[in-house]
């Protein structure tokens, strides 16, 4: 619908946009040095931000940028998992059938991260994406994956994603052995003012559209209710573009924007 109203070759402010055509502002530029960086030493990384901010968009950034002769990129979203299952998950990625006990998964994930680091000359990179949900066990465990060591180095890169409350979490004592190893920590926060006409009309760019139709002030109302959060903003546009398509306007100013405030539960 929003497409054929504008003769767009595609939806613009869609989640699963591809890595290709991300919006690269300063902050996620930053963001993907810093975890290159962190992956080039084998160390440990903590990726905070705020629901939506665009955390795991990052990571998927990250990984189509990885050559895939020098990393094996291992990702686990699942934080309800127990370890087993975590090991388990680990192992059908790498393409290992798993064994059944808890110990025998353990011994088959460190032994399979040991080849690819020893054998194979790659750096495994494993990626834990809403860890700010892992139980307790499963914050043990991840204490376990830090504390093995060939040479003093780690042979794995390893990244824990999650809301702010993560940190909070790895704060208490008994984690203080994984907080002590973070060495790479970045928080991701809304986009700012500027920022955030200049991600519009990148998005409208993407799908063909070179006139900035967000109007000056619909841009400073939908920063005003958004903060520049990703996933807000990209509703919110939707809602705006879908309004003035009913409307049959071309442009989405700050009328359009209050009706879909007053329409919309934001
Ligand atoms: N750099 C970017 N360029 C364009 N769009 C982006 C970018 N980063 C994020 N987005 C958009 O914002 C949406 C939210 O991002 P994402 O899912 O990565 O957030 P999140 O921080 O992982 O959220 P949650 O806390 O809910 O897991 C994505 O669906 C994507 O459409
Ligand atoms: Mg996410």
């Amino acid at each position: 619908m929003i497409e054929q109203h504008f003769g767009w070759n595609g939806v613009p402010f869609q989640r699963h946009i591809s890595t290709n055509n991300l919006y690269l502002s300063e902050q996620f530029k930053e963001t993907q040095a810093r975890l290159q960086f962190m992956i080039q030493q084998r160390e440990f990384g903590m990726l905070t931000g705020y629901v939506g901010a665009g955390k795991t968009t990052a990571i998927r950034a990250l990984r189509d940028s990885l050559s895939s002769s020098e990393h094996v990129f291992l990702y686990m979203s699942d934080s309800s998992l127990q370890p087993r299952d975590f090991y388990r998950e680990m192992l059908i990625q790498l393409g290992i059938e798993p064994k059944f006990l808890v110990n025998d998964v353990k011994r088959q994930f460190k032994a399979a991260l040991m080849d690819i680091y020893v054998n194979k000359g790659r750096t495994p990179i494993v990626v834990i994406d809403e860890a700010h949900l892992l139980s307790a066990t499963m914050l043990q465990e991840i204490r376990f994956l830090t504390n093995f060591q060939i040479d003093s180095l780690s042979p794995l890169a390893l990244i824990l994603v999650g809301q702010p409350e993560l940190r909070e979490k790895l704060k208490i004592s008994s984690l203080e052995a994984i907080s002590q190893r973070i060495t790479t920590r970045f928080h991701l926060t809304g986009l700012g003012e500027e920022e955030l006409a200049s991600y519009v009309s990148h998005q409208l760019k993407v799908v063909g559209e070179e006139q900035q139709i967000f109007s000056t002030a619909a841009l400073r109302e939908i920063y005003k209710h958004t903060k520049g959060i990703l996933r807000l903003t990209n509703r919110m546009c939707t809602d705006c573009l879908l309004d003035i398509v009913i409307q049959k306007q071309k442009v989405v100013d700050a009328d359009t924007v209050e009706r879909v405030l007053i329409d919309q539960s934001y």
